[in-house]
């Protein structure tokens, strides 16, 4: 049970555990902009004693210590959380959820963020997800799974245009699309079931504004970050590929107090009671991508993990310390604790290699991250960065996420947008229009 407001959500009060002296031994999995962020925020907190990143990025090892051992290689993540007493494990990317990394952790008794391996499948298969949806009542698009690439093109001809194909399994933010031509959606089709998938989710398209929710759970329990809007496609204004997400605003003038309380009800409560009926209970981070429709919101995917960008702009936010929200939502009770943010406006955007999402160069250098940084209220973080040879130089698709808050959304982007000018690498490319749709 919990009580949800904009700015501040609230729980019950409890007792946590796992202080130790010298403070709480972190360990963050993961190498993005989410990860930096996490040990950002996680590093203000008195109650913090080391923290360690694997294998993290080039800004990362300026908050804490980067780790040689890679997201997926759990056993060799276990091995180096036992040797250094850690005491909370976080979980950034989706895969070593899917792996079964939670069930490894707790099975040795290590306390650690994020869900099973079985209520990790909110994310990593979508027709687990769309069933339980189904069942729970939770509003979405009308959906059609399919094993076989025949049927799932005789449904499509018979359906029509426009259309969204979802591959079944993780694929990284890119495996939705949204087909206008029954050509598009053929091939989409072939393409998917020519490599190795082996489920294919078909549903009806939706239009309307997209919104990003995030709650930490723990069973039924659940505490909401305020809504953000991230915008997935290269080009401007929507076109173009999809990426894993390249600029993210707050707030989103459309979303009242009513709404949130519709969303927390419909769309967060009833997939934990759900997922808890299935015997597969969550705790972690739900991250429900909802649309807007005119007939209200609609879930388009649930992620269980935070997403990148948005993380970035939920850590900037937030007020206080997360450290006991992480320990509570590991111990299965968020009474007592509450999150509460500040009512600021804040925009993130993604400084991107040139190419992207396709090929890319690396080991390009960077500068003007600390003039970036003069400018008030922007704090710029990591993704595909590494150090070479004491330069911060390229080593991703999204290389920098670029933050700024203001007392209002428009002086946030331009604070961000004046910050994201002063950097500089060969093929820097980043989207001129994120925010624009909302401002106008
Ligand atoms: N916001 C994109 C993602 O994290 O999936």
């Amino acid at each position: 049970m919990v009580h949800t407001s904009p700015s501040t959500s609230t729980a019950r009060t409890s007792k946590r555990e796992n202080l130790e002296e010298g403070g709480v031994n972190v360990l963050i999995i993961g190498s993005g902009g989410r990860e930096h962020s996490l040990a950002w925020k996680l590093k203000q907190s008195p109650q913090v004693g080391k923290i360690y990143i694997a294998p993290g990025n080039g800004g990362t090892s300026r908050v804490g210590e980067n780790v040689g051992i890679a997201a997926i290689d759990i056993e060799k993540l276990l091995q180096f959380a036992l040797d250094k007493k850690i005491g909370l494990t976080v979980v950034g990317p989706e895969n070593p959820l899917e792996l079964g990394i939670v069930d490894t952790f707790r099975a040795k008794g290590l306390a650690i963020f994020g869900p099973s391996k079985a209520a990790a499948q909110i994310e990593s298969s979508k027709a687990f997800s769309k069933t339980l949806m189904e069942r729970a009542g939770v509003p979405t698009a009308t959906f059609k799974t399919f094993a076989d690439e025949p049927s799932a093109i005789e449904y499509v001809r018979s359906h029509g245009v426009p259309i969204v194909v979802k591959d079944s399994g993780l694929v990284f933010g890119k495996g939705v699309t949204i087909c206008r031509t029954l050509q598009d959606a053929e091939e989409t089709l072939h393409e998917i079931f020519s490599h190795d998938s082996k489920q294919v989710v078909i549903e009806d398209f939706l239009e309307g504004p997209e919104m990003s929710i995030h709650a930490i759970c723990a069973g039924t329990d659940f505490l909401l970050f305020p809504v953000s809007q991230d915008h997935k496609t290269i080009g401007e204004g929507d076109t173009g590929k999809m990426t894993g997400g390249i600029g993210v605003i707050h707030p989103l003038p459309f979303v009242t107090p009513a709404l949130i309380e519709e969303i927390g009800e419909t769309i967060v409560q009833r997939i934990l009671i759900a997922l808890e009926e299935n015997g597969t209970p969550f705790s972690g981070l739900l991250y429900p991508g909802l649309i807007l429709t005119k007939s209200g919101p609609k879930v388009l995917e649930y992620n269980s993990r935070f997403g990148d960008p948005e993380c970035e702009v939920y850590m900037r936010l937030l007020k206080g310390d997360i450290l006991s929200i992480l320990q509570g939502s590991v111990a299965g009770s968020l009474a007592g604790l509450s999150l509460e943010s500040e009512s600021l406006g804040c925009a993130n955007l993604i400084l991107c290699s040139g190419g992207y999402p396709d090929e890319y160069k690396k080991d390009l250098r960077i500068t003007g991250i600390e003039e970036a940084e003069k400018i008030p209220g922007v704090v710029v973080f990591h993704s595909g960065t590494k150090i070479g040879n004491g330069q911060v130089v390229t080593n991703g698709g999204r290389v920098l996420a670029v933050t700024a808050m203001g007392a209002s959304l428009k002086e946030a982007l331009d604070r961000a947008y004046e910050a994201a000018d002063k950097i500089q690498f060969e093929g820097k490319y980043l989207r001129r229009d994120i925010g624009a749709k909302v401002l106008r």
